[in-house]
């Protein structure tokens, strides 16, 4: 009777993560809301993980991705990091759901648990229909690992908007790996479109023309939703300007013609109070070593010294010898609060992390950007063989030490007229 209870209790932990964990139940749901914007049909990941069979197919793999972190591809560490909003990272109770549940032979369960599958919306634009459409003219990319190139796209505005948002969508969303989008106001960019007599031209590190301030309007990666900005506030795009898009195309051995649009929300003039700026924490003055693999660079920080603000989000941003990047706010009193906290840094993974809830950045604070640099032959992403000394630039052997701080000041306020005034 013993040795029965015993075994049975043997038997019973043998079998209880199986017991426990099953794809109709906890893997389907965790799959649903943390792979699956990327991993569905025609979409960037290379297969889709939208049932039973994908996911146990790929269960080893799974096992593998998640366990070394790779996926899903979400760049900030907890540590050291602000909450973001529309985070898909994993925790640490799904990780080890996902581990145990490959571990258990990757059970399936009962039909009857699976969740509702994920709403699929009628319009490919997240928040109903743009005001404004810009599209490229189509462009295949050549067959190569990856091309970045920027377009031209004319607003044909007059007059100056105020933006809410920006998506932009990929007409072939199995090849677009970044997009970024920038105001030129100046018509640089119209002098370079074309000259290859390819639509566009070559662009890796910026759009190669002079940026005025707030000439970084936002940016989309694969995963990312599109938000309006919270109420009161918009981005200024100045009548007359072009858009420049920056497409990262990563065809993975097959290309086909792309033509990624954006799309632009406004918001009226009479409801927007202050501007988003998206600020640049800059350092070009770096020089890299060759052969050094942990090398620091910080970059200048901006101080505000009668102003309060706030930040909205962040977009840290270096090339291929980058591998760590950190963007912390220090108050007058020296407290340090986090901002972002990137420990492994990929290139193909860079995007726009917006606050859950804003950071303040009180009058005589400032902020900082720490990034590291691997400049070694250990580095399987150092561009340079031979090594050689690096320095700031936009090409693909060059290094940046950039981030975009989109911030909104306090005391800022574009309205005519302000109920509760006294005028
Ligand atoms: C933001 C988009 C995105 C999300 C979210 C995402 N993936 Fe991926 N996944 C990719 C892409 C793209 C690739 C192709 C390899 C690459 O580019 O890194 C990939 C590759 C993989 C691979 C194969 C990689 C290899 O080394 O063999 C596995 C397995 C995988 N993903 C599992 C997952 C799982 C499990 C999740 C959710 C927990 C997930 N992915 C979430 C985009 C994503």
């Amino acid at each position: 009777m013993k040795a029965f209870r015993l075994l049975s209790a043997l038997l019973f932990l043998a079998l209880y993560p199986a017991l426990a964990q099953t794809y109709t139940k906890e893997v389907s749901r965790i799959i649903q809301a943390k792979c699956q914007q990327c991993h569905r049909p025609n979409d960037i990941a290379p297969f889709a993980l939208m049932n039973f069979d994908d996911a146990s197919s790929y269960a080893a793999d799974i096992k593998r991705v998640v366990s070394e972190r790779k996926m899903p591809p979400w760049k900030p560490a907890v540590e050291g990091s602000a909450p973001f909003r529309d985070d898909f990272s994993l925790n640490e109770e799904d990780r080890l759901t996902l581990l145990s549940w490959v571990e258990a032979g990757a059970p399936k369960g009962d039909d009857a648990d699976l969740p509702e599958p994920a709403p699929v919306s009628e319009s490919p634009w997240e928040l109903g229909e743009p005001d404004l459409i810009l599209s490229m003219p189509e462009y295949t990319p050549p067959r190569v690992a990856d091309t970045y190139r920027c377009f031209v796209l004319p607003t044909g505005l007059d007059e100056t908007r105020f933006i809410s948002a920006a998506q932009a969508l990929p007409g072939d969303k199995r090849q677009v790996h970044h997009v970024l989008i920038y105001i030129d106001q100046t018509g640089e960019s119209a002098k370079l479109d074309g000259v290859d007599g390819q639509p566009g031209y070559t662009c890796f590190g910026g759009p190669l023309i002079e940026l005025t301030i707030g000439g970084l309007l936002g940016g989309w990666a694969p995963g990312a939703r599109t938000r309006h900005l919270p109420e009161g506030i918009g981005q200024v795009l100045p009548g007359k300007s072009r858009i420049v898009m920056q497409v990262h195309y990563h065809p993975g051995g097959r290309t086909a013609p792309d033509q990624t649009r954006i799309g632009l929300w406004y918001r009226a003039a009479d409801k927007v109070e202050k501007r988003l700026v998206n600020i640049p924490l800059i350092n070009e003055r770096f020089v890299l070593p060759p052969g050094e693999s942990n090398i620091e660079v910080k970059a200048s920080q901006f101080i505000f010294p009668f102003v309060s603000g706030k930040a909205i989000q962040v977009a840290p941003h270096m090339h291929l010898l980058g591998r760590k990047i950190r963007v912390e706010v220090r108050d007058a009193d020296g407290t340090v609060r986090p901002m972002i906290n990137i420990e492994d840094w990929d290139f193909n993974w860079q995007g726009f992390y917006t606050f859950t809830e804003p950071v303040k950045l009180p009058a005589n604070s400032t902020v900082w950007l720490t990034s590291y640099y691997d400049n070694s032959a250990n580095n399987p992403r150092n561009p340079n063989n031979p090594l050689k000394a690096v320095r700031w630039g936009e090409g693909t052997e060059d290094e940046m030490c950039l981030a975009f701080v989109g911030v909104v000041f306090d005391n800022e306020s574009l309205l005519p007229f302000r109920s509760g005034s006294t005028r």
